[in-house]
Parts: C-alpha cells; structure tokens; sequence
C-alpha cells in the first residue's frame, strides 16, 4: 500500500505536502491532539484488541476534529437470490460464513481481548463522544471488467478450496463453488448475463465537540 501510493503521488504536485509513516495502530508515531482528521479504512476489525487500537487512533485526533472509521457495513452480494446449482441464499452463507471465519480466528483468538458493542459505541469508549454513521452503497453490472472479477474469483476461489475455511461452509455450497468458480463448466459464474454486485461502505465518524 505504501509503495502504491508513494508511486501514485511521485509526479503530483501535492505529493510534497504527503509524508508517509509505518507504524502499528496500537502505538502510532504522533503526539496526542495532532491531526484534524483521522481516517481508518478496513483495519481496526483486524485487531486482537480493537478498543486499545481505537483508543490510540482516537488519542492523536486534535480537539474538534474527527476519527473516520470505514467499519461494518452491509455484506456485498452479486449472485441472483435463486439459482438452479445452489437453491436459494448463498450469499446469505457466504455472508455469514465469512463473519464466523472472523469471529473464531480475530474476535475469540487466543489473544484477543474481546470487545462485544458494535462500532458507534466502540467510537464512544474511546473517548469521542459524539457519534456518526454514513452507509455508501457501491455497485456495478455485468459486464464486469476484470479487475471487478479477479476481486470476486479470489473470495469465491478461498471459500471453494481453502483447508482452513472448510468448517464454515456445507460440502454442497463448497462443490457449488468450485463448479461456479471453473471457466470450462456450463455453470461458470462470470458467463451469466444478470450479475449485480451490490455492497453499503459504512464511514463511522467520532468527535469530541
Ligand atoms: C483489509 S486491508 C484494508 C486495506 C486498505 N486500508 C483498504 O481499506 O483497502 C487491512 C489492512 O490493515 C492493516 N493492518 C492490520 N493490522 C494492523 C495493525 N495492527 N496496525 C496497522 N495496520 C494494520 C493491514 O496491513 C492491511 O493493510
């Protein structure tokens, strides 16, 4: 990522004004009260400890600025609700397959410490008070282009042949998948016309004032 973006910015002007910095988020580089924005995409559900790793975000925010974190959301979707191969609600158990796979290998690991509110009171505990949430929804049809589905092939392709997630899924969604996931089967899943992938991207925002 870093080096992405330290490419991404070379050539633009505003790249000057951009200092790039590696540090865990549990004990960042940065005096307290710094940055008028703070902003965390997908990370924090990592931690074995989201609350310290909050915390932490939430200590360098300057007085009456904001902690943006992009968090939860709404599980994406792209296969129809119905289809002939697996019956009805599969993304509905890969959705919850994926969550039970989080769960037993972050929130309830060994070394987690485990914390049971969602993400406005989660922003709260660490001492923002004041509390937002914004739901964007991101979406696209078929034809999807290939960055679009070499995303989707790779979620598909660990749920159909990864060892470790076979606990969460049935043995018939698994040999759905590996059907819908192989390009020479009659029931490749990029073949079909009526594919639409739909996903909320919730940012949730704490403030102190
Ligand atoms: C799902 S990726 C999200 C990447 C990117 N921010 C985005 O939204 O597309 C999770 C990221 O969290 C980072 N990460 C996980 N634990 C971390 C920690 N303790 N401190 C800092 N970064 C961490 C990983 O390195 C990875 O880049």
């Amino acid at each position: 990522m870093l080096e992405f973006n330290r490419n991404r910015f070379a050539e633009d002007p505003v790249g000057k004004r951009i200092q790039f910095h590696e540090a865990p988020i549990q004990d960042l580089p940065f005096e307290a009260d710094t940055f008028d924005l703070v902003w965390s995409s997908r990370a924090v559900h990592h931690l074995a400890d989201p609350l310290t790793g909050v915390t932490e975000l939430a200590r360098v925010v300057a007085p009456g600025g904001r902690l943006a974190i992009r968090e939860g959301g709404v599980a994406a979707r792209f296969m129809p609700t119905t289809m002939e191969l697996t019956g009805t609600g599969l993304n509905e158990r890969l959705a919850d397959a994926m969550e039970s796979w989080f769960a037993s290998h972050v929130h309830f690991a060994e070394d987690a410490v485990p914390y049971s509110y969602g993400w406005t009171q989660l922003l709260r505990d660490s001492g923002l008070p004041n509390v937002s949430a914004k739901t964007f929804v991101h979406e696209f049809v078929q034809p999807f282009t290939e960055e679009q589905q070499t995303f989707l092939l790779g979620g598909l392709t660990r749920w159909a042949e990864d060892e470790g997630r076979e606990a969460y899924l049935s043995g018939a969604d698994r040999s759905a998948l590996k059907r819908l996931i192989d390009p020479d089967d009659n029931e490749y899943v990029f073949n079909r016309p009526d594919l639409h992938f739909i996903e909320g991207i919730t940012v949730y925002v704490g403030s102190s004032a």
